[in-house]
């Protein structure tokens, strides 16, 4: 895939310019984690004289690589907050599907986004890191679902990253209009009875007959059984060639409900859960850890740290972390709060002695526990209280503010001003696409308050749960 001529010319015209401003070394640390440059490569450039030169040197090489090098230099001038001389680069941006959120016209961001956010599909995380390889072995299943319907399994551990990594998947223009042109519908499950499974296949049928621009067809459906007709009715007929995202499934159960001959694609920690089921199957494993560079790109992110300028123990820190993305991106969180404690992490994370969070369990928790438990001993004392009252929170539910402003007795722009604090030590998660905007869990971390903390206060939880089942 050579460099297309609209690129080439753009670099060219521009060449002065950005010869005059750029400095190669920090952009090309981004190149290198997007595997479009080698360190041999850079080792040249490097040699270079004076930073002019490297410039020069650079755009030289970039004229002899290909559209996905030009993307990566553009996105590199994005992070490094060249935005004068990025959207120089952004008209002449090549347009190949495994980059979407950087289409070659507005119009197909448009239209991807839209039915993004129709079908409810996350936003990226505030912290975003391109995984092109794994990213790539989803999207080539999701082609297989082209001609026939049938299951794709996204596994791994916790935190490994299958949520984000489905939600990053079908951003993409080529997938939705080659593949889904009906549209990919997202439901989160987590582990539910029977009773929370019909609700949320209910509102998965509302939301279906919703956006058909009709009245809801009839009453909801009252059994699983009615709902998995209703479903099949609207998958085959009102929404052929759609995706079903089911996210977090614990039971194969579960899956019974939406065996209908339709296309889905699951995230779970089994990757047996559709033995059971019938169809084409297809499977992608997520890596628990991200590779060492990715992991320091998260930190470098957070910390707005240049990767090369990064202190010693950032790598400790990632091989602690074990390359987790869930735990690198919360030690991040933190250390974007306290700059000068890379060391005190760094020693946290070897010493604390924490319980399992599952002693049953074949996961490694370890690095997760000790993360979690830096993340609550940083809060305040009296917000580290209020953070132990989320165990009442149940997984996959998200609730407004107003709730925890009446668990909590506290005037709602206090709760607001507190949440935002969870929010931004990646304690608590906000969905803000909603409005109000409804705050979240995740599972792990629901996991480790239970244990850590025990729940005693039902009291506490009937009242939550009362708000939330009116809120449902
Ligand atoms: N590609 C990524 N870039 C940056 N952070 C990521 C990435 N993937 C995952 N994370 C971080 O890890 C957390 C857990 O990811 P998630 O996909 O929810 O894990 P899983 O579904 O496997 O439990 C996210 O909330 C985010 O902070
Ligand atoms: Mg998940």
């Amino acid at each position: 895939m050579a460099l297309e001529e609209g690129a080439r010319s753009c670099l060219l015209r521009f060449r002065q310019k950005l010869e005059e401003d750029i400095k190669p070394t920090y952009l090309m640390d981004h190149m290198i984690s997007d595997g479009v440059m080698t360190v041999d490569e850079e080792e040249r450039i490097r040699t270079q004289l004076t930073r002019k030169d490297q410039a020069g040197a650079l755009i030289e090489l970039l004229l002899r690589k290909d559209n996905l090098a030009y993307i990566s230099f553009y996105n590199a001038l994005v992070r490094e907050a060249y935005d004068d001389l990025a959207s120089l680069l952004h008209r002449d941006l090549p347009h190949i599907s495994l980059n979407p959120h950087k289409g070659s016209s507005d119009g197909s961001a448009t239209y991807v986004q839209s039915m993004l956010s129709e079908g409810g599909i996350p936003q990226r995380p505030v912290v975003f890191v391109s995984r092109p390889e794994l990213v790539n072995r989803a999207r080539e299943k999701l082609y297989r679902l082209q001609k026939e319907p049938g299951w794709i399994t996204v596994f791994g551990m916790a935190g490994s990253g299958k949520s984000v990594l489905a939600a990053e998947a079908v951003r993409d223009h080529g997938i939705i209009e080659d593949c889904f042109p009906g549209g990919v519908h997202w439901l989160s499950i987590g582990q539910v009875d029977k009773p929370d499974l019909l609700v949320k296949v209910q509102s998965l049928c509302f939301r279906l007959e919703q956006s058909l621009d009709s009245q809801p067809l009839h009453r909801p459906p009252n059994s699983l059984d009615e709902a998995k007709e209703r479903l099949r009715f609207l998958m085959l007929r009102r929404y052929p060639r759609s995706l079903l995202i089911l996210d977090d499934i614990w039971d194969s159960t579960v899956l019974k409900v939406f065996d209908i001959h339709c296309r889905v694609l699951l995230t779970t920690r089994n990757r047996s859960l559709t033995d059971s089921v019938s169809g084409a199957k297809h499977e992608v494993e997520v890596e628990s850890g991200l590779d060492e560079n990715k992991a320091l790109e998260i930190l470098a992110l957070y910390t707005r740290i240049n990767l090369q300028a990064l202190p010693e123990e950032a790598r400790s820190i990632v091989r602690e972390c074990k390359g987790s993305p869930l735990v690198v991106s919360l030690i991040g969180a933190l250390l974007r709060e306290k700059p000068n404690r890379w060391r005190y992490y760094l020693c946290q994370l070897q010493m604390k002695q924490f319980k399992r969070i599952r002693k049953s369990s074949s996961y490694d928790y370890d690095a997760l526990d000790q993360a979690m438990a830096a993340s609550i001993e940083v809060l305040p004392d009296e917000h580290r209280d209020l953070y132990k009252d989320l165990t009442v929170l149940q997984k996959d539910v998200k609730i407004p503010a107003k709730v925890l402003s009446v668990l909590w007795d506290l005037e709602p722009e206090e709760v607001e001003d507190i949440l935002e604090e969870f929010v931004n030590k990646s304690l608590l998660f906000v969905d803000n696409n909603s409005k109000p905007y409804l705050y979240y869990l995740h599972d792990l971390q629901i996991d480790f308050l239970v244990i850590i903390f025990n729940p005693a206060n039902m009291v506490l939880c009937c009242c939550v749960c009362a708000y939330l089942g009116f809120l449902c």
